[in-house]
């Protein structure tokens, strides 16, 4: 608090002279985080300045949810605004006279079409974090079985994988506890995981699914074979919106919200996230979610 307070001595000077009550916000240091709030007031006896009182409030949690909020609202404009600057510059284009050209109002229309379906998946997806935010999920009566859901979502992402030469694998061990969670968002959960190891991972890699009991914890690995995350990134890669490669992944669609998606489902029922990884090498992607007492699969 050493700059702080001094800063504040420097302030009663000024109040001093001034013999006027103050609010001012001080930081420790230029770079340490923590911000305070200084009111001070005057002890006057007879009209004479014999003191005055200084009290300090630690604002430091409220500016940084502040902060986050006002970058909130300005990635959510901002990834709204690409596709909808695509789509209205593909439908004017058409509408000032390419339309006569089949070929190119068919191309024109397509990337319409996905520029939609991105705008559409973004709201999806800002809908579902709204839902969970702040929610405790209460335990449920009869939880999901990873392993079912596992190979469901296997199945379903399977074309996916195909197309772009991704081999899948599941290792699940025939008894195991289910988890406390419904089907849909362990599915949702798990979708989001594959579907980033088939996406982040080139031409003859592989994705496996492997699961657990350890501790009355159901735990959960995808691990990949893919490019990698670089170090300075893995802690962020959970925060919405973030992408190690901006680029890359709008390219294939993706808004930067699956992994807060999966963070938040997974919190929400008690459990924990994690991710390791090593660029070039692959990634694995973990989480726990608290098991059901009774074992079965
Ligand atoms: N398995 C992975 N391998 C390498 N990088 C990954 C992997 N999973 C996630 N990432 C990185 O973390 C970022 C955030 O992932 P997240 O799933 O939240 O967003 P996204 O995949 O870009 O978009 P969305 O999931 O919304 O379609 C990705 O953009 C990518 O840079
Ligand atoms: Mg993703």
């Amino acid at each position: 608090m050493g700059h702080a307070v001094l800063l504040s001595l420097v302030t009663i000077g000024i109040y001093v002279v001034l013999r006027e009550a103050l609010a001012i916000t001080l930081r420790q240091t230029p770079t340490a985080p923590q911000t305070f709030i200084v009111h001070m007031a005057p002890i006057l006896d007879m009209e004479r300045v014999v003191g005055a009182v200084l009290v300090l409030r630690d604002v430091t949690e409220l500016r940084r949810l502040e902060q986050m909020r006002t970058e909130f609202v300005a990635n959510v404009s901002h990834e709204l605004r690409t596709p909808l600057t695509s789509i209205k510059g593909f439908a004017e284009t058409l509408l000032e006279g390419a339309l006569d050209d089949k070929e190119i109002t068919r191309r024109f229309l397509g990337i319409i079409n996905l520029e939609t379906n991105r705008l559409q998946r973004l709201i999806d997806d800002l809908l579902s974090l709204a839902r969970l935010e702040g929610k405790r999920v209460e335990p449920l009566a009869s939880g999901a079985s990873v392993s079912v859901v596992g190979k469901k979502v296997m199945t379903l992402l399977a074309p996916l994988a195909e197309e772009r030469g991704v081999e899948l694998h599941a290792h699940m061990p025939e008894r195991l506890p289910r988890a406390r969670i419904s089907e849909d968002l362990l599915g949702q959960v798990l979708i989001n995981l594959v579907e980033n190891g088939i996406k982040y991972t080139p031409k003859g890699g592989r994705v496996e699914m492997r699961a657990q009991e350890h501790e009355g914890l159901v735990q959960v690995a995808v691990a990949d074979t893919g490019i990698g995350i670089p170090a300075e990134s893995i802690s962020r890669v959970f925060e919405r919106f973030y992408r190690v490669e901006k680029a890359r992944s709008r390219h294939m669609g993706g808004t930067g919200l699956g992994l807060a998606i999966v963070k938040h489902i997974v919190e929400a029922h008690g459990g924990t996230v994690g991710a390791e990884s090593r660029v070039g090498r692959g990634s694995t992607f973990t989480f726990t979610l608290p098991s059901e007492p009774a074992g079965e699969t």
